[in-house]
């Protein structure tokens, strides 16, 4: 039996994490020049290519390969009225408490983490210093103005999350396609929270990327979806390569106020479990909610929002502007909804520090050394193969980049004559490249090629013309 990781390790692992990010250009810390800003992250070359094939593999398997989803890409900026309706103006807020004397803001259910303004080593609770306020409700929206004049009636907000331009667009989109309930739509893009303590990394930011996706069953089925969803996403992480043995499901004992039941999907972080997606069966609260907003706005003079009261809901809401026609039941209804949402940078999180490992491996005098590692599933690694000419002399330049050449309009490849062999290799191998070709004097002579593989880092012969199959082959494509 392995011992458990003690909490220095696991901080040590996390910050060797974090060095590697920045160390091979995965993430930066938003205007690191200027001294850096809390909650904001950059993705830098790799970790572009990272985050945008976690958010390609998760577009696949929830638009791509089924028939019963359809995409989306709606506005960051939303009539400030569908705040309201979905209660994001009135409800989505966090307890906090501020310290009068170091002038600190802490989340309220969370004041034994929280750290002190003035002695880092403590927290508020026992610095000794602190004058603390009592706990008051702090909206998470940041607020923007549409266009020049900054009053409430120009007020709105960066959206909190993706999910309302879903409901916003229920009407066009089923008016505008095929789509029958139950069917989906699913949207990935950036969300805004105001967050009173960003930390761990990129875990908890206030800028982030979701992927969500709206799931609209008719009402009494809507137990049964939640199930399937709950197994489906569940799978899109073992099968993307996170060990299962790190994921673990928790129900919701305390529901949020439109919904019926949730579980979260956890990653166990190295910093401890932390919520990677939680789906929820929201009801046909949103919906409805939304026909209510619908039937006010008329009536809002531009004053402040929180100030107004919703119109009440019509007798005869089920047949409503955002109400279904089932053509097998005969029937006019509300739908119920189901919600897998993902977080694109936790997800991109949790990817990395599953695939960060050490092993050793020899350096050029065959000494065994530390190898850093990152065991990436093949449809996520940034880069899929890398071209390596063995010398920068003697044609072997030329040919490798011919092979570059013909690879890069398949997969996306890299050509590196930098350096040392083996210096490039730990190069590919830490940022997770599953495949190097070494081109050398035996592909002057007989046109083969060394492959590499990440991993075991065993090399096999292969002749040139068999690359393109052998990369299929071995990336899953
Ligand atoms: N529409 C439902 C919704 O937004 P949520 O649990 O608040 O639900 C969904 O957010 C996912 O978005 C989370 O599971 C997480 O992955 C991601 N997320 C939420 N807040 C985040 C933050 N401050 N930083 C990074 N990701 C966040």
């Amino acid at each position: 039996m392995t011992a458990p990781a003690s909490a220095d390790h696991n901080t040590s692992l996390m910050e060797k994490i974090v060095a590697l990010t920045k160390r091979r250009g995965f993430i930066f810390q938003s205007s690191e020049l200027y001294g850096g800003i809390n909650g904001a992250w950059d993705y830098g070359p790799m970790g572009v290519l990272l985050k945008r094939n976690v958010k390609d593999a998760w577009w696949r398997a929830m638009v791509h390969e089924r028939e019963d989803i359809v995409g989306l890409d709606s506005a960051i900026l939303m009539h400030p009225m569908v705040w309201k309706a979905s209660g994001h103006v009135d409800g989505f807020s966090d307890p906090m408490i501020d310290c009068k004397t170091c002038k600190k803001r802490f989340r309220a259910d969370d004041m034994d983490g929280a750290i002190c303004g003035q002695k880092p080593s403590k927290s508020p609770l026992n610095c000794g210093l602190a004058q603390l306020t009592e706990p008051r409700n702090f909206n998470l929206m940041f607020e923007t103005f549409l266009g020049p004049i900054s009053d409430s009636s120009a007020k709105t907000f960066l959206r909190p999350e993706t999910a309302q331009g879903i409901f916003a667009n229920f009407a066009n989109v089923t008016s505008t396609t095929r789509v029958k309930v139950p069917f989906g739509i699913a949207q990935v893009g950036k969300s805004f929270r105001n967050e009173i303590n960003p930390r761990n990394f990129t875990f908890r930011s206030r800028e982030f990327e979701q992927m969500e996706m709206e799931f609209f069953c008719a009402p009494g089925t809507d137990d049964e979806w939640f199930k399937k969803w709950v197994e489906i996403r569940q799978r899109w992480y073992t099968d993307l390569g996170v060990s299962s043995g790190k994921l673990r499901l928790r129900e919701h004992d305390k529901l949020a106020h439109y919904s019926k039941a949730t579980t979260d999907i956890e990653y166990l972080f190295p910093f401890g479990w932390g919520e990677l997606e939680g789906i929820a069966n929201r009801t046909d609260f949103d919906l409805r909610q939304h026909q209510r907003g619908i039937r006010t706005v008329g009536k809002w003079d531009g004053g402040d929002l929180s100030a107004v009261e919703l119109a009440p809901e019509d007798a005869e809401y089920q047949k409503g502007k955002l109400s279904y026609f089932d053509d097998e039941k005969k029937q006019r209804y509300i739908p119920y909804v189901i919600e897998p949402a993902a977080g694109a940078d936790r997800a991109t999180l949790a990817f990395l520090c599953d695939a960060y490992a050490e092993d050793s491996a020899p350096d050029a005098k065959g000494q065994e050394e530390t190898r850093v590692v990152l065991r990436l599933h093949p449809r996520l690694a940034p880069i899929k193969a890398a071209i390596l000419p063995l010398m920068r002399k003697d044609g072997h330049p030329e040919r490798a980049r011919k092979i570059y050449d013909d690879l890069k309009r398949r997969f996306f490849v890299d050509y590196d004559e930098s350096a040392a062999i083996g210096k490039r290799y730990r190069r590919q191998d830490e940022i997770g490249t599953p495949l190097c070709i070494t081109v050398d004097y035996d592909t002057i002579k007989d046109g083969t090629v060394t492959v590499r593989d990440r991993d075991t880092m065993q090399q096999i012969r292969v002749s040139e013309d068999k690359l393109r199959g052998l990369l299929e082959e071995k990336l899953g494509y």
